[in-house]
């Protein structure tokens, strides 16, 4: 049996820390609403001149070396993103000159937040089957090219970030399973109004770029729901208890979101990765971010057993159960 394990993990933030305090000045909101609603407490923006594939070509190059592994060995690269810098050529197309990858497959997947764990899911199917042996995946986004940041209800949530695996084949789990799903009947409230076929009229208000529109709380309340029922399709499917997890790696949206999982898994939450307080949502950044972050101050350890997981827009959600 061919597994995928986690070889190595890397991530990349921009420099500039926008605090709840800055944003109290540009517009009408308060550090208090957003840390009790949200849990964030700063976020970081890139800057102007920045784009995803810079962010996610330092991610990647953090994980190829955490892994040890040539770039001309890689023989698969997905990248989860919301945000490509081109409608096309792709973001791993791009990325892969940089990176020096060989020609393998590079391919986008566009299933915004959860976008991380699709792009891992068909990583290590590929791997199973036989067709890669060293498969690079990427979640990065700059979700401030689509956010509106003067208005309160979404400028506060979102942040830009990347974060990347080195999967390779082992004999050993690994990967054991991943889990993918999506539902469009509510595409609505959570999208960009305006793409090539509505065309591009209504972007004035964001200085000439699409703008994520969000009913925040009905979306709150189908991820809480959602969630809790992918956690219990992961566990199920490998036969595991709800005490055999050692980390929760979620998806990084909102800290009450997070906290009703944890609660949902019987979990301590010394036992789950938390970085929305400093990150705020990066998306499909979210998840690879925070488990480079536990993995690299050596909260997580080999052997331990992960539950990651996320949700977004779509809707789509996804997880993944592994063994580190
Ligand atoms: N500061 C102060 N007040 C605010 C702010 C703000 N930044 N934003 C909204 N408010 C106000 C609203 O106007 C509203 O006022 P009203 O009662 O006078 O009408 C009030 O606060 C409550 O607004 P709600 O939207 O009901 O607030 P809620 O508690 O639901 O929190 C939030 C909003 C944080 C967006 C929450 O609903 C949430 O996290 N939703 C889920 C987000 C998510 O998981 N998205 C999926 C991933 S994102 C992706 O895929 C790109």
């Amino acid at each position: 049996m061919i597994y995928s394990r986690i070889a190595g993990t890397g991530s990349h933030l921009p420099d500039r820390i926008v605090s709840n305090h800055d944003l109290e000045k540009v517009m009408d909101t308060s550090d208090q609403w957003i840390r009790e609603r949200t849990g964030i407490c700063e976020r970081r923006w890139a800057a102007e001149n920045v784009t995803t594939s810079d962010l996610a070509e330092k991610a990647c190059l953090n994980a190829i070396e955490a892994a040890d592994v040539d770039p001309a060995e890689i023989d698969l690269f997905m990248m989860g993103t919301t945000t490509p810098d081109l409608i096309f050529p792709s973001t791993a197309c791009l990325l892969q000159k940089r990176l020096g990858l060989p020609d393998c497959g590079a391919m986008d997947v566009n299933a915004a937040c959860s976008g991380f764990l699709y792009a891992l899911s068909v990583a290590d199917k590929f791997i199973r089957c036989g067709d890669a042996k060293k498969v690079l995946v990427c979640g990065a986004e700059t979700l401030t090219n689509i956010t509106n940041l003067q208005k309160r209800d979404t400028a506060v949530l979102f942040g830009d970030g990347a974060g990347a695996v080195v999967l390779e084949a082992s004999e050993e789990p690994g990967i054991l399973s991943t889990h993918i799903h999506a539902n469009g009947n509510h595409a609505d409230l959570l999208a960009t109004k305006v793409g090539i076929a509505r065309g591009w009229e209504g972007m004035e208000e964001n200085g000439g770029k699409p703008e994520i529109v969000m009913k925040g709380n009905e979306v709150f309340k189908v991820a809480v729901r959602t969630l809790g029922r992918i956690v219990e399709e992961t566990l199920t499917a490998n036969g595991l208890e709800k005490a055999d997890l050692d980390w929760l790696i979620p998806h990084q949206a909102n800290l009450r979101i997070i906290a009703a999982m944890a609660r949902t898994l019987d979990m301590n939450m010394d036992h789950v990765v938390v970085t929305v307080d400093r990150h705020g949502n990066t998306s499909a950044a979210s998840v690879p971010l925070a488990l480079d972050e536990a993995v690299r101050d050596g909260r997580i350890q080999r052997g331990d057993m992960l539950l990651l997981e996320a949700f977004g827009g779509g809707f789509t959600w996804g997880s993944a159960l592994i063994r580190y």
